[in-house]
């Protein structure tokens, strides 16, 4: 396939699948439509926790969003509901039911509004007695230990595409155990639903929980993201080690995105955004949609980016730096060239350089420069000299010539 053509075909991808799940939204099937990279979509958890604004009116004026403001164009497809979307009992028959007054029209309806946009439709349970959210005194949403078969139906029956499976009252029953139950559930339910397990990375899920029998598409690694700059850069340091654990359908994921909530800098932000992406890391949006200003949209918008996190090599990038709060990490893609990202943790601006030889390059040939921010390109030996402003980054594309 030529330049040109391999373009239009990544382009035109997210297209052939929206189109797909609009043809028959009930038969969706989250793995056939994108088989192997890492999930893209939204979930309210960061921007609303348990607040009542987290509503059904809320999720459709984000499935709306997802078109109007070109998201869905972009590749970003699932829209999730994170905890309290349940009510507090399960119904006569032990079946999970939704909370009234947050969805008086119920889950599947809020499925069915997603799936007619051509956007997939995710839910969130826990693998344990109760979900993490006490609102009340001891009292707690259901969990799904001991109740998987059914409650994998009821997904099931409501047309879920995804599943976000928390660890919260887990009453100590081996973590392997609880998520393997769950995974046989979903298996067995007649549909393909995205395996998302959320332990925190307590009992190393990157050894487990990606093979038979849990097989799931992608696990956290580590404990909840907050909106400032210190607990992002640290669930970076701890992610991006574990890069020789992710694999196509499977991945490592550092917790969903920040950006737009108003806690870090946009610079803050554009280091968060590309680090996610060098990570091969879920780009689940974290913020309310509806609301959100031009330079965070700008960010989750930059298709230069998201086409590294989506690249169908399916590679997480490798850090081949760690020095004086400087990381270089280096991510093949399919068609030969490597993406770099140079990110400044440090609280002082700074000026770099990367020899082509630590990216891994030969020295002797000619390569073109990509910048992914500014969507410029020089040529060069594949070197790397930039400005670095404390807390920023420099994402290149770096072809040969
Ligand atoms: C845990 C998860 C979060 C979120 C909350 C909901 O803390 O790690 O991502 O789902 O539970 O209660």
């Amino acid at each position: 396939m030529n330049r040109s053509l391999g373009r239009l075909a990544r382009i035109a991808a997210p297209f052939a699948f929206v189109l797909a799940i609009a043809a028959n939204p009930g038969s969706v099937r989250a793995d056939d439509a994108a088989p192997t990279l890492p999930q893209m979509g939204f979930n309210n958890w960061n921007s609303t926790h348990c607040r009542d604004e987290f509503n059904e009116a809320m999720i459709r004026g984000i499935a709306d969003k997802f078109i109007s403001l070109g998201l869905r164009d972009a590749g970003y497809h699932y829209v999730n509901i994170d905890d309290c979307w349940a009510n507090w009992q399960r119904d006569k028959n032990g079946q999970l039911q939704a909370n009234p007054k947050r969805f008086p029209n119920g889950i599947k309806a809020l499925a069915d509004y997603i799936h007619q946009r051509g956007l997939m439709f995710g839910l969130y349970s826990s693998a344990g007695t109760s979900t993490c959210e006490p609102l009340q005194e001891n009292r707690g949403f259901p969990g799904g230990l001991g109740h998987e078969k059914q409650d994998a139906a009821t997904f099931a029956s409501w047309h879920v595409d995804y599943l976000k499976y928390d660890n919260c009252n887990n009453q100590k029953v081996d973590a392997q155990q609880r998520y393997t139950a769950m995974a046989e559930a979903l298996r067995g339910s007649g549909r393909h639903i995205f395996y998302s397990v959320c332990e925190w990375g307590e009992n190393k899920p990157w050894l487990w929980a990606g093979k038979p029998p849990v097989d799931a598409n992608s696990w956290r690694t580590t404990g909840d993201i907050r909106d400032e700059y210190a607990s992002m850069l640290k669930i970076f340091k701890e992610n991006v080690v574990l890069d020789g654990y992710a694999r196509p359908g499977h991945w490592n994921d550092p917790d969903m995105l920040e950006v737009g909530n108003g806690g870090m800098s946009t610079i803050e932000y554009r280091s968060h955004f590309s680090l996610w992406s060098i990570m091969a890391a879920p780009l689940l949006i974290g913020t309310d949609l509806r609301t959100i200003k031009p330079d965070a949209l700008q960010i989750l918008l930059n298709k230069e980016v998201i086409a590294v996190d989506q690249d169908p090599l399916g590679v997480q990038g490798k850090q081949v730096r760690d020095a004086d709060g400087i990381h270089v990490i280096v991510k093949p893609l399919k068609d030969g060239s490597e993406a770099v990202a140079v990110f400044n943790e440090t609280d002082a601006a700074t000026d770099i350089s990367v020899d082509a030889s630590e990216i891994g390059l030969k020295k002797t040939a000619s390569y073109r420069l990509r910048d992914l921010w500014q969507h410029t390109q020089t040529k060069g030996d594949g070197s790397i000299k930039a400005h670095l402003p404390a807390h920023g980054i420099v994402m290149y594309r770096i072809s040969a010539l």
